[in-house]
């Protein structure tokens, strides 16, 4: 895909994101780092589906809002991703781990970070976040023959 043909949104498409990921950090269960994350991810079929961050006492079992989302619309049948509202109170990227797993649905997808009151904190397409990303296509070319 060039910059040319990328998916982009339109402004209510922008708007309906934000209102739904600032909307689900309201469900956010948090007791231990009291930083909740909303998301809402936009499919090509045009559905939303909505996350938040869930954590766990034994904390390496908490799961990130973005995540959340993103296994939510899995889940459903969807597997093209268009675009993510990571909604927090500073406006941070998502991380790591989500990008990761993001990638894997949506690598041309676009990120949108916000903030609590609809503020873009950054844009862009998820190929800026993961640079040299690893992702089905990668491992397609690199797979040898069976037993090989
Ligand atoms: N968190 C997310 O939900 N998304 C991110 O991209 C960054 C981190 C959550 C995980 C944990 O519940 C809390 O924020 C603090 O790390």
């Amino acid at each position: 895909m060039t910059a040319k043909d990328a998916f982009s949104l339109t402004d209510d498409q922008r708007r309906r994101l934000i209102e739904a990921a600032i909307t689900a950090r309201e469900k956010a269960y948090v007791p231990y780092s009291h930083f909740p994350v909303g998301a809402a991810l936009l499919t090509a079929s045009g559905a939303i589906y909505t996350g938040c961050n869930i954590e766990i006492a034994s904390f390496g079992a908490t799961v990130c809002g973005e995540r959340t989302a993103a296994f939510k619309a899995v889940s459903e049948g969807e597997r093209d991703f268009r675009a993510v509202v990571v909604a927090t109170s500073n406006g941070v990227a998502p991380c790591g781990i989500c990008r990761q797993v993001l990638y894997e649905f949506g690598p041309d997808m676009i990120v949108i970070m916000a903030d609590t009151s609809g503020q873009v904190a950054w844009e862009g397409p998820l190929n800026d976040l993961l640079p040299f990303g690893f992702g089905p296509k990668k491992l397609a070319e690199g797979q040898e023959a069976p037993g090989s």
